[in-house]
C-alpha cells in the first residue's frame, strides 16, 4: 500500500522518459531476447515454430510466462500436434505487463489475465484466462482458469524486464489446461463452410458449397489457404449481381476470395502489397492490394475497400478471415463506379453494402468469435481495447496505443519500399 505512490510517481516518469525516445529506439524481439538464456532454448524454438514470436514482437503490455527445457521436455513427450502446442503455449503469453514488481502487488492479491489464446478466438469460455495469485511467503501462483482453480505453477524469477512493452519470467511448469491440449482436428478435415457459417459468414458459405470454387479451395487447403468471407449483409446484397454472373464468372469471384497462402494476421499487417487468388491465372489477373490502415488491414481491389473485422479461424495451414465487403474485381465489374477514396467513406458502394462500423457488432451467437482488433472480450482488459479507453492498469497504455499506430504507419511505409 506505501509503495502505491511511487508506484504511479514512477510510471508517470517511465512515460514520459519512453516518450521522449520512442522514435529511435526499436520494438522487442522475443527470438533474440530468449537467445540469450539457453535454459529456456526450447521454449523458444517453439515460439518461433508456431510463429507466436512474430505476434508477440508485435505487441506491447505483454508477459511471456516461459518454462525451462525440461518442463517443454514433459510436453514434447506427449507427442501432440504442433497446432496443439501452439495453443498451449498461446495460454502462456498473457495480453498485459505483469514485471516481477507487479506480480506481488496485485490489487486485492489475484487477477485474472486474457492471454493470447483467448485472443485467437479457439478457446471456449474462460479456457483463455490465467489466474494469478499472490500467496504466503511471497510465492505467486499461475493457473489455467478453466483448470477448477488450482494453481498449478508459480513465478521462478524474472528474465527480462522492458517496461512496460515486455516481460519475460520463467514459472515452475506449464499449466495444465485441457481446453488448450485438446487434439486440433487436421487442416484437411476442417470444414471451411461450417467455420465460415458458424462466424457471420452463411450466405458466401453457402454460394460456395453450391460452386466448383469450393473444390479449389479444398485442394489448396493442405499448402495453405487464406480465405477473405463477406459476411451475410454485404453478401445478401450482391446476390443479385452473382446470379447475374455467367458460370465462369461466379466461380472467379469465390475463387477471388481465397488466397492459396496461409497469411496470419501479423504477416497482413506487416507485407502490404499485391496478393494473388485463387482465381489468378497468369500475371496480373484477379488480384488485390492488402494495405494497413492504422490497425486495420484493407484489402483494395480497383473497385472496392473491403476491411477484416474479424479472425474465424487462425491455425497454420489455415487463416479465415471476416471483411465488410464483398471484393469486386475489375475483371468482371469493369463498368463498375470506381472508388478511389482509401477511406470508408459513407458514399454509396458499387455492392451495394452499407460501411459496417469498425468494431464488428456482437449478435447473438457471433459473440463467441473474437474480433480480430480488439483481440480479447471481457472480463479482463487487453492492451488494445484499452488504448482508446482510460488506462486502469497502468499510465503507460495510452502511450501504447499512439506507438503502435505510429509503427504500424511506418511498417506500411517500409512495406512499399520492400516491393
Ligand atoms: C516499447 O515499444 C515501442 C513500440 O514498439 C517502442 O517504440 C519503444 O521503443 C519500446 N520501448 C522500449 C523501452 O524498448
Ligand atoms: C529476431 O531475432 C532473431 C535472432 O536474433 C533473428 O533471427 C530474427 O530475424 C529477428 N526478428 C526480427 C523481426 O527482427
Ligand atoms: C478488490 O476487491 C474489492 C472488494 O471486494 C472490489 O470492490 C474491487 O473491485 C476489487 N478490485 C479489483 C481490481 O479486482
Ligand atoms: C484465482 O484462484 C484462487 C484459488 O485458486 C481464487 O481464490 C481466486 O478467486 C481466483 N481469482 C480470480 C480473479 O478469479
Ligand atoms: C460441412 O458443413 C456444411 C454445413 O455448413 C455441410 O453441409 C457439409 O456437408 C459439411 N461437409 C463435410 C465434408 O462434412
Ligand atoms: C444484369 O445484367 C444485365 C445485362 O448485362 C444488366 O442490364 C442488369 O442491370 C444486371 N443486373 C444486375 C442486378 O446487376
Amino acid at each position: 500500500m506505501q509503495l502505491r505512490p511511487l508506484t504511479t510517481a514512477g510510471t508517470m516518469l517511465l512515460t514520459v522518459l519512453l516518450f521522449v525516445s520512442g522514435g529511435i529506439t526499436h520494438a522487442h524481439n522475443i527470438t533474440k531476447i530468449l537467445a540469450k538464456h539457453p535454459e529456456y532454448s526450447t521454449f523458444n524454438h517453439y515460439l518461433s515454430l508456431t510463429h507466436l514470436s512474430s505476434e508477440v514482437n508485435r505487441r506491447t503490455t505483454i508477459t511471456i510466462c516461459a518454462v525451462d527445457n525440461a518442463a517443454m521436455d514433459e510436453l514434447l513427450s506427449k507427442h501432440l500436434s504442433i497446432n496443439t502446442i501452439k495453443n498451449i503455449i498461446s495460454l502462456h503469453v498473457l495480453l498485459d505487463y505483469f514485471g516481477a514488481k507487479k506480480l506481488h502487488q496485485i490489487t486485492n492479491g489475484t487477477a485474472l489475465a486474457a492471454t493470447m489464446f483467448q485472443a485467437t478466438g479457439t478457446a471456449p469460455g474462460s479456457a483463455g484466462f490465467v489466474n494469478i495469485t499472490d500467496l504466503k511467503g511471497g510465492k505467486v501462483g499461475f493457473g489455467a482458469e478453466n483448470n477448477g482453480g488450482t494453481l498449478s505453477a508459480y513465478f521462478v524469477k524474472s528474465v527480462e524486464e522492458i517496461p512496460y512493452n515486455i516481460s519475460v519470467i520463467q514459472i515452475s511448469k506449464l499449466l495444465p489446461s485441457d481446453v488448450a491440449e485438446a487434439p486440433t482436428p487436421s487442416p484437411s478435415k476442417q470444414n471451411l463452410t461450417a467455420i465460415m457459417s458458424k462466424h457471420g459468414c452463411a450466405v458466401f458459405a453457402e454460394t460456395l458449397l453450391k460452386s466448383d470454387a469450393e473444390k479449389t479451395y479444398m485442394d489448396s487447403l493442405d499448402g495453405g489457404l487464406t480465405v477473405f468471407c463477406p459476411l451475410d449483409d454485404a453478401f445478401k446484397a450482391f446476390l443479385p449481381k452473382y446470379k447475374n454472373l455467367t458460370a465462369a464468372g461466379k466461380t472467379a469471384l469465390l475463387e477471388y476470395h481465397g488466397v492459396p497462402v496461409y497469411q496470419p494476421l501479423a504477416t497482413l499487417k506487416s507485407n502490404n502489397g499485391l496478393l494473388n487468388t485463387l482465381a489468378t491465372d497468369g500475371a496480373n489477373k484477379y488480384d488485390f492490394t492488402v494495405q494497413n490502415e492504422g490497425e486495420e488491414v484493407t484489402l483494395k481491389t480497383k473497385i472496392t475497400t473491403a476491411k477484416i473485422t474479424d479472425t474465424l479461424i487462425d491455425e497454420e495451414p489455415l487463416a479465415i478471415y471476416a471483411i465488410n465487403k464483398v471484393l469486386l474485381p475489375s475483371e468482371l465489374f469493369k463498368g463498375a463506379t470506381l472508388s478511389s477514396s482509401p477511406a470508408p467513406a459513407p458514399a454509396p458502394r458499387p455492392d451495394g453494402a452499407a460501411d459496417a462500423p469498425a468494431q464488428p457488432k456482437k449478435k447473438g451467437k457471433k459473440a463467441k468469435a473474437a474480433p480480430a482488433d480488439s483481440d480479447i472480450e471481457a472480463p479482463a482488459d487487453s492492451p488494445d481495447d484499452a488504448a482508446d479507453q482510460t488506462p486502469d492498469h497502468n499510465g503507460a497504455v495510452r502511450f501504447d496505443g499512439a506507438t503502435s499506430f505510429i509503427v504500424a504507419a511506418a511498417a506500411s511505409f517500409l512495406g512499399f519500399l520492400v516491393m
